[in-house]
């Protein structure tokens, strides 16, 4: 088989960068990972979200991948650096995609950026964005909610709703913001509804469609693309429990996962596999 890009994340919201990448590169094979186990990563320390996500990057290596995409903003924000700066392969996160999008979508500067604590902490977005042009202001806030809720499988509905619009309730009062970045990959499985509570004028970002295709120009940089006849395979893990992953992948996706696999992790907690 040839080789596969390594996409890992907390849980499921790295499937939507995922779901981009089948759609931009149908060609190649894609190795997902979810720490389902222990997410959310977003409330944890830096150290915390460090040790796990080194881990996950074992496991990955271990699969012999070409690419590591990091489809998890706060793994990114806190461990993007020293992984790029270790491993022999390309790895990429979703904050710098992001954060180019949301510059060339904004007509006047003023973005929003709504992620986990941790995300936030960092002040990644903000750093990512003003290193572009250091006008640019932003406004962030923090989502503790929306990981828990979507995991849960709370995507869709009045208490969905309800807890949208609490959250991003302060966020509405900055009236020049014309652009939001979703902050975390989990938050476009609930895109539909962030946009019916935020003003219509707001342009909404999600990195993985950004993240996709500078994955695309990497690979083809660095002579990796797959451009073989056979066709792509796929293989997703979950460090938690199978059917729910499987569950969560159908509402998301509107499709059947056939091949979930259970993530053994050296030092991850094996638990309740
Ligand atoms: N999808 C992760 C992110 O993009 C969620 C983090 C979490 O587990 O809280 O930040």
């Amino acid at each position: 088989m040839e080789r596969s890009i390594g996409v890992i994340d907390s849980g499921v919201g790295g499937l939507t960068v995922a779901y981009e990448l089948m759609r931009q590169l149908p060609k190649e094979n894609i190795i997902y990972l979810g720490d389902t186990l222990r997410c959310p990563y977003g409330p944890r320390s830096q150290k915390e979200v460090r040790q796990f996500t080194w881990e996950m990057v074992h496991f990955m290596l271990e699969k012999n991948i070409k690419m590591l995409i990091l489809a998890c903003n706060t793994a990114t924000a806190f461990t993007l650096t020293e992984i790029q700066h270790t491993l022999k392969i390309p790895v990429l996160g979703v904050i710098q995609p992001g954060a180019r999008a949301a510059i060339n979508k904004t007509k006047n500067s003023h973005v929003g950026v709504i992620a986990t604590e941790g995300t936030i902490r960092s002040n990644a977005y903000p750093q990512a964005l003003k290193n572009i042009n250091e006008k640019i202001e932003v406004y962030s806030l923090a989502c503790p909610l929306f990981v828990p809720m979507v995991e849960q499988g709370i995507v869709e509905g009045a208490e969905a709703t309800d807890i949208v619009k609490e959250e991003l309730r302060s966020l509405k009062e900055h009236h020049r913001m014309d652009t939001l970045i979703l902050g975390c990959t989990h938050y476009p499985i609930i895109e539909n509804i962030i946009r019916s509570v935020m003003k219509p004028h707001v342009s909404i970002i999600s990195s993985g469609e950004e993240t996709a295709r500078e994955a695309s120009a990497i690979l083809e940089f660095h002579h990796l693309l797959n451009n073989g006849e056979k066709p792509s395979e796929h293989q997703f893990y979950t460090t938690g429990d199978l059917n729910q992953f499987k569950k969560l992948y159908g509402r998301i996706f509107k499709g059947k996962m056939e091949h979930v696999q259970a993530a053994i992790m050296k030092q991850a907690c094996l638990g309740s596999l």
